[in-house]
């Protein structure tokens, strides 16, 4: 029997981290180290499921701490990272740039150091950046990201992950460090941070509350479900050329205010409301600053050399994910209130 491999997964107790983490457990093929600070956005209840697992360890820490970076691989040998680690709020990173250029920027290059320095046979590990469509700025009314767009990112956030993937090109091309990268577009699923505009909506239809849509609610994303995401990063993890990008989208793009229409009609059919109820609590807000206006992403280079489709129906995906926030209540209230701490001082402190 072949030894299992060890990787590093960083900010897998957030949103898309957390199903990557258990899906990299799941396959058995690997040992997988959990590295996330527990931000407001990491909570470990996203992987109570798989926390007694042998081939999983959960490590509470901080990317841009690079004494424990450096300790943490020179205690383990990993074969590869997977860097998912970041601050992920566009609004936040408006109110808050500062540590979004920590985390995102500084954080990065301190892994890519790390990673450099104790990779002794740099030539068979993996540096796999995870990074976002943002970075490719914002499409008119027609057009694709494609893997050659030109990088003109247009919001703090946006900036900080350019800087990132930049970072991430300048390892391999100045120390040879074997990496990968993807970019992809608006994930949406269980266990997504209810300041983003589905579970948030979803909260607020649930509770009665204004669905605050900004501006004219005309601005376009395109839509994907964050399993999909994730069997795309295992795919290109374990597929994807050295060196490459890889684009990962939905074809699937929706008006922001199409998207709220169409959660409002789905929600008073579950909650047993007359068709409507729900789009009156809809407010025209302010509009975010800079406000992007579509993103839309070619996948084909994903499709035609590593096989990847989206595997849900957009209407499937919302379906699952509205019956996943009805059904957990208790994990809406941990994580608005800050009480998701407690999960980890109940069931890891003594590990
Ligand atoms: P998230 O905000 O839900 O989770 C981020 C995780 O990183 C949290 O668990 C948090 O605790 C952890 N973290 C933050 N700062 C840290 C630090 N300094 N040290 C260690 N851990 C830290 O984010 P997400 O939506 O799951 O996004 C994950 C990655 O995917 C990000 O890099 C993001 O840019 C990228 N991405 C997200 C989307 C999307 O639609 N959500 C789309 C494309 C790409
Ligand atoms: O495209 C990938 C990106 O998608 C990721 O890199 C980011 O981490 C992720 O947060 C997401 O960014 P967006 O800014 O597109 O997502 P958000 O859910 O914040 O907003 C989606 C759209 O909805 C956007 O046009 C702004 C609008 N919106 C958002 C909120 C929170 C509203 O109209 N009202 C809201 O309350």
């Amino acid at each position: 029997m072949t030894e299992k491999e060890t990787i590093l997964i960083t900010g897998g107790a957030g949103f898309i981290g957390s199903h990557v983490v258990r899906r990299f457990v799941k396959s058995e093929k690997y040992i997988i180290v959990n590295l996330d600070k527990l931000t407001y956005a990491g909570n470990l209840e996203n992987l109570r499921d798989i926390e007694d697992n042998p081939n999983y360890k959960f490590v509470k820490g901080d990317i841009c701490d690079f004494a424990f970076i450096k300790e943490l691989f020179s205690k383990y040998d990993f074969k590869g990272v997977i860097h998912l680690a970041a601050e992920s709020h566009v609004d936040r990173s408006i109110s808050n740039p500062m540590e979004f250029i920590q985390t995102n920027v500084v954080g990065t290059v301190g892994l890519l150091n790390a990673a450099k320095d104790s990779w002794a046979n740099i030539g068979d590990r993996r540096f796999y950046h995870v990074s976002t469509d943002e970075v490719y700025g914002s499409l008119g009314e027609t057009g694709f990201f494609t893997e050659t767009t030109p990088y003109d990112p247009q919001s703090p956030y946006s900036a900080s992950k350019a800087s990132s993937d930049h970072f991430v090109r300048a390892y391999g091309n100045t120390y040879g460090l074997p990496f990968v990268i993807s970019n992809c577009s608006n994930n949406y699923g269980p266990n997504h941070f209810p300041e983003k505009l589905i579970p948030l909506m979803i909260h607020n239809i649930k509770n009665g509350k204004p669905l605050p849509v900004y501006g004219k609610g005309e601005n376009v994303r395109d839509w994907l479900y964050v399993e999909d995401h994730a069997r795309a990063i295992e795919l290109i993890f374990e597929k994807g050329k050295n060196g490459d990008t890889y684009n990962i989208g939905g074809f699937n793009e929706w008006k922001n205010i199409d998207l709220v229409h169409l959660l409002c009609d789905v929600m008073d059919d579950k909650l047993g409301n007359s068709q409507g109820t729900s789009r009156k609590l809809i407010t025209y807000v302010k509009d975010r600053a800079g406000h992007d206006l579509r993103y839309a992403i070619d996948a084909t280079k994903l499709q035609q050399e590593l096989g990847w489709e989206p595997s849900l129906q957009f209407k499937e995906g919302l379906e699952k994910t509205i019956d996943w926030y009805l059904a957990n209540e208790k994990w809406l209230q941990d994580v608005t209130s800050g009480d998701y701490l407690k999960y980890y001082d109940e069931h890891y402190a003594n590990r």
